[in-house]
């Protein structure tokens, strides 16, 4: 018969056609905003802050209006000695993350450990509070929650500020808006998948790990490695440093390019940095003319770069 094949192939096609639109229309999807959020959730939402793009706060996305991120392992109210602790610092008036003002994205259980126990209603933006990653059990499960550390134990966001110091002090959610602003996406994913990247760049990431994240940083094409857990390969502040500076420094033939202008103008001490010096010396290093690159400088603690740092090394 003419034209046998034809019309087998279109019963097929209407079969595969009209079994996808079933599945389309009657199978239960899954609803997002009841997936809970995970413990790693619960502490890239309380450490990006609010909206991690363009945003009123911060128009020319220079990382204003964020959170620190602090390990404490005292109690800054008591003096006590603690097991140390992230403790989330949101000074006064910095805008609180999506999932405080929003308690519903946490998800089932999240939700109202963190209300109930966490008792993160009473948290006020205006005067500030400090957050924690509390464990409580739901449902006879152990679940991650939000705990409103000002309500709970008193702490407020200076007294942990002070008690932590600098050196513990990270400035995380600023960095993530670098790693936005400067386009590392371009060429890194935050998404290893679930195909041989596991042997490599570990595990992918749980749908319940981004409840309060804006935007996601996942990229899209991969020119580079993946950086979701980069900061439990690599926990090394100062191969950072030299990496971002000039990325030569440590991979002689790396195509990334150097982001030394985030350093400001001043280093860590407080001198100015010399860019062109650094730069000649770099090149009588290159033409074998010097045995030993230049020092890269330290960047100083409001430096773009150090919030970058802070960003890179907190992807564990
Ligand atoms: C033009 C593409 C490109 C851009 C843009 C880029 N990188 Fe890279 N990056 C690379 C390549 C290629 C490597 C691997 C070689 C190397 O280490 O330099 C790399 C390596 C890295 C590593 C080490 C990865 C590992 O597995 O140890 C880190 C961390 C990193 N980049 C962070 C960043 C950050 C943060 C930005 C944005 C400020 C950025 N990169 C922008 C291409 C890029």
């Amino acid at each position: 018969m003419a034209f046998r094949e034809y019309k087998i192939g279109a019963r097929l096609f209407g079969l595969a056609l009209g079994g996808s639109m079933m599945i389309t229309l009657y199978m239960p999807s899954l609803n997002i905003v009841e997936v809970a959020s995970t413990e790693t959730g619960l502490r890239k939402g309380l450490s990006y802050g609010r909206v991690g793009g363009f945003s009123v706060e911060d128009p020319f996305l220079q990382g204003e209006g964020k959170p620190k991120t602090v390990m404490l392992s005292q109690d800054p109210s008591t003096g006590q000695a603690i097991e140390p602790v992230y403790a989330y610092v949101y000074e006064a008036g910095t805008p609180f993350t999506s999932s405080i003002r929003h308690p519903r994205i946490l998800g089932a259980g999240v939700k109202d450990l963190s209300l109930e126990q966490g008792r993160i209603g009473e948290a006020n933006q205006a005067s500030g509070a400090v957050f924690v990653v509390a464990e409580g059990s739901w449902n006879g499960e152990s679940v991650s929650y939000i705990e409103n550390a000002t309500a709970t134990r008193n702490w407020s966001p200076d007294a942990v500020l002070s008690a932590a110091g600098d050196a513990n002090t990270r400035y995380i959610g600023s960095g993530k808006i670098m790693f936005v602003r400067e386009g590392c996406w371009w060429c890194h994913t935050l998404l290893p998948e679930e195909t041989q990247d596991w042997q490599v760049f570990g595990v992918p990431p749980r749908l319940g790990d981004y409840n309060s994240e804006s935007p996601t940083a996942f990229g899209s094409d991969r020119k580079a490695p993946d950086l979701l857990h980069v900061g439990s390969r690599n926990s090394s502040r100062e191969w950072m440093m030299m990496h971002f500076f000039n990325p030569r420094l440590v991979q002689p033939h790396s195509i990334m390019p150097r982001y030394d202008y985030l350093w400001g103008d001043n280093d860590a001490a407080g001198n100015r940095i010399d860019f062109v010096q650094w730069r000649n010396e770099y090149n009588a290093y290159v033409s074998g003319a010097r045995v030993y690159p230049p020092e890269v400088p330290e960047p100083a603690a409001d430096s773009e770069a150090r919030y970058l740092i802070d960003f890179v090394l907190s992807l564990k």
